[in-house]
């Protein structure tokens, strides 16, 4: 089947109980932090990149924006999990890496009030593997869903560019593609959304930036933020760290 061609589930966020879904969605991503590692801002780059590469694949303008919104919230089961595993500077232990691999299903029961299956799937499968080495349920090439696999790539490639406690020294925008088309070409990531990375991520992007769906979410988590200070305490404010990554739309 076509993926341009596929019908994705309408979905309706300037109104309704889906926009109160994803507004405390996204405060629980941006809630998600320490010195080193700022889940929102990884989950903002990951959702640019994502909507850049459905673009450059030719997919529908709902797709697209499905594929933003997968990232936005690709990683929202972290948010749920223990900080201290979670941000442990050292090495993981088997049990420690054994919970973290829990985050996909995590999120996937979190975004089910969407009650939108496109980004349930991408939430629950962003981990799997093209040659079915991934997790959580080992699935392989097209059986992994579209904006799963677009996530993956994006979360991949974003990934690589940030400072991490393990790796303090991001990679290059080439030694990311590099190391990309290298999981590419042993069909670890899927080779055909590989193809599209370098332009997808570059000036000749399709996607342009899209300023005012970026602080219409600002808006809307600040107003989330002021409505409920006693739950998420001085976490909940905005950060002077948060930034529009660069390149992405
Ligand atoms: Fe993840």
């Amino acid at each position: 089947m076509n993926i341009s061609q596929c019908t994705p589930t309408p979905i309706v966020l300037r109104s309704g109980p889906q926009r109160a879904v994803l507004t405390d969605l996204l405060t629980s991503i941006r809630s998600c932090r320490n010195e080193t590692y700022a889940l929102w801002e990884h989950s903002l780059a990951v959702a640019a990149t994502a909507r850049q590469l459905a673009a450059q694949l030719g997919l529908s303008r709902e797709l697209r924006r499905l594929a933003y919104l997968s990232g936005l919230l690709h990683d929202v089961g972290k948010s749920a999990m223990c900080y201290a595993t979670l941000f442990k500077p050292g090495p993981l232990t088997t049990e420690e890496r054994t919970y973290l691999r829990l985050h996909p299903q995590l999120g996937a029961n979190m975004v089910q009030d969407l009650k939108t299956p496109e980004i349930l799937d991408a939430v629950n499968c962003h981990h799997e593997l093209f040659d079915g080495s991934g997790y959580p349920f080992g699935l392989q090439a097209t059986q992994i869903p579209i904006l799963a696999r677009i996530v993956g790539v994006a979360d991949y490639y974003e990934a690589l560019r940030e400072s991490r406690p393990y790796r303090p020294l991001a990679c290059t925008h080439s030694e990311a593609i590099g190391i990309i088309s290298t999981l590419a070409e042993c069909e670890k990531l899927d080779p055909m959304i590989c193809a599209h990375l370098e332009v997808a991520v570059g000036p000749n992007s399709k996607e342009p930036v899209k300023l005012f769906e970026r602080f219409s979410i600002f808006f809307e988590l600040s107003v989330s933020y002021s409505a409920r200070p006693s739950v998420y305490g001085s976490t909940g404010t905005p950060s002077s760290r948060m930034r529009i990554p660069s390149g992405s739309g």
